[in-house]
């Protein structure tokens, strides 16, 4: 009786041990227990799932039997049935399951590469992927790399994107982390890599607070910004002091978008007479400073009520795509926001998205619209895009140039964090007339 209690005893304090270790360590305790735990699982489940998503393949194969045979002669005309049992030979049809390399823990779930059948495409594993995720009883199965012969899936185990809290900015120069990916790491935006940005969605999607985001985490890095907000100036305004320059009327996005144009042929001029194929191999006093252009709503832009504004709309649609075409080489970086970029605004768009390889799509009421920031991408990308709910605003599926994507959520910035940085960070703002008078310019001090 007394070892039963105590056997009762060690079992509740062992059960209090790792509920406690949950509770207060959930990292070290997903590596320690939980991991292994799943692990084990879905090695021994594979096979059974595998089957149900009709990813295996029937194989032939050569196999010993113990068959029983009935005996021919003078017993088997007795009463009793006689069998012999008899070691055959025999060809039989195997289920075979994709071969399972190790399975490899992260933060909120785990990675595993599969080794593809003869004849299997990974799109045989991204049409799986929803139901494996429904038999392991996970959040999501995606398939994020695709290698000769294999596949790696990547299981997260619940969705990291129902609250994402701030994300530490680094400080590096041109680089924000507005918030999470799905697979649990940061999500950066590093202008450098991928210079201009498309970032289309429904009203209330989350679009002005990813620029928010955008801004806050610029403004204290010595950049100029600039705005074109053709909604009346309700967007940016309130951002002027940490803005170089802000059009509010299509005459002034004219302007502004001259002087760009201008500003990016300066750079051109003294990369040129320096042997520089952009800003980046000038001598670091020579190279001008990285200007980020905030587009929101640029279907404003390519709108006209009448005939008359024809020749402005077309003046400002070749002047926005040079600066697109000729900016990532000098400095000069675009994040175009609005709800629909689609042809339908006029001839300029479609060449002007061509030029933002960085697609950020929130939830779209519509599929073209979904289709025309993700459409070169894979359908898994316009699927997951069609599927983001109203209640979860600022969630996107975002795309890079190397055409892997990814489900994202920005941190939420209201506008009052954006206008305080704004103003906190207001002495780094280079005047526009300066800037763009006599390149190069020498930066603030950070
Ligand atoms: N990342 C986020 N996390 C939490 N809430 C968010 C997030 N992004 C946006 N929201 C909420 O959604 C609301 C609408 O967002 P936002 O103003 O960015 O939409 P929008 O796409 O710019 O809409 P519109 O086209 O009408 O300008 C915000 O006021 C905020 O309450
Ligand atoms: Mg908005």
């Amino acid at each position: 009786m007394t070892d039963f209690v105590l056997v009762l005893g060690v079992l509740a304090a062992a059960a209090a041990g790792l509920w406690a270790w949950r509770q207060f360590h959930p990292v070290s305790f997903w590596y320690g227990v939980g991991f292994p735990l799943r692990a084990a699982l879905v090695y021994l489940t594979w096979h059974h799932v595998a089957s149900g998503c009709k990813l295996t393949r029937n194989r032939r194969r050569f196999r010993l039997t113990l068959d029983a045979l009935p005996v021919v002669g003078p017993a088997s005309r007795s009463a009793a049935t006689v069998v012999e049992h008899k070691r055959r030979v025999r060809r039989v049809d195997v289920e075979r399951s994709p071969r399972l390399g190790l399975l490899r823990p992260t933060r909120l779930g785990w990675r595993m590469r599969l080794r593809l059948h003869d004849g299997q495409v990974p799109a045989d594993y991204e049409k799986a992927a929803e139901g494996i995720a429904h038999a392991w009883r996970v959040h999501s199965v995606r398939v994020v790399d695709v290698r000769p012969g294999s596949v790696t899936l990547w299981a997260t185990m619940r969705d990291p994107l129902v609250e994402v809290v701030t994300v530490p900015e680094t400080g590096e120069l041109l680089t924000v982390r507005p918030g999470k990916l799905e697979n649990g790491r940061d999500w950066v935006i590093d202008f450098r890599t991928v210079p201009h940005w498309l970032n289309v969605g429904a009203t209330q999607s989350g679009k002005s607070n990813l620029a928010n985001a955008l801004l806050k985490g610029l403004a204290p890095q010595p950049v100029a910004l600039v705005g074109f907000d053709l909604k009346g100036g309700v967007e940016f305004t309130p951002y002027a002091p940490r803005l170089s320059a802000l059009a509010t009327t299509r005459k002034e996005s004219v302007d502004l978008l001259v002087d760009l144009v201008g500003e990016v042929e300066n750079r051109m001029a003294t990369c040129r007479a320096h042997g520089a194929r952009n800003v980046w191999t000038l001598p670091e006093d020579l190279r001008p400073m990285p200007i980020v252009v905030l587009v929101d709503e640029v279907a404003e832009l390519f709108l006209m009520a009448d005939k008359s504004e024809k020749d402005e709309v077309s003046r400002t649609a070749t002047a926005l795509l040079r600066v697109a075409q000729l900016g990532r080489a000098f400095a000069v970086y675009l994040v175009v926001c609005g709800q629909r970029v689609g042809s339908d605004l006029g001839p300029g768009v479609t060449a002007l998205r061509a030029q933002l390889s960085g697609r950020v799509c929130h939830r779209v009421n519509d599929p073209e619209t979904a289709n025309m920031a993700l459409g070169d991408l894979d359908p898994a990308a316009l699927d997951a895009a069609r599927a983001i709910a109203a209640e979860t605003p600022g969630v996107c599926i975002v795309a890079g140039q190397d055409g892997s994507w990814h489900r994202a959520r920005s941190v939420y910035v209201p506008e009052h964090e954006a206008e305080q940085a704004a103003r906190d960070y207001a002495h780094l703002t280079p005047v526009w007339e300066t800037l763009v008078g006599s390149a190069p310019v020498v930066r603030p001090a950070a």
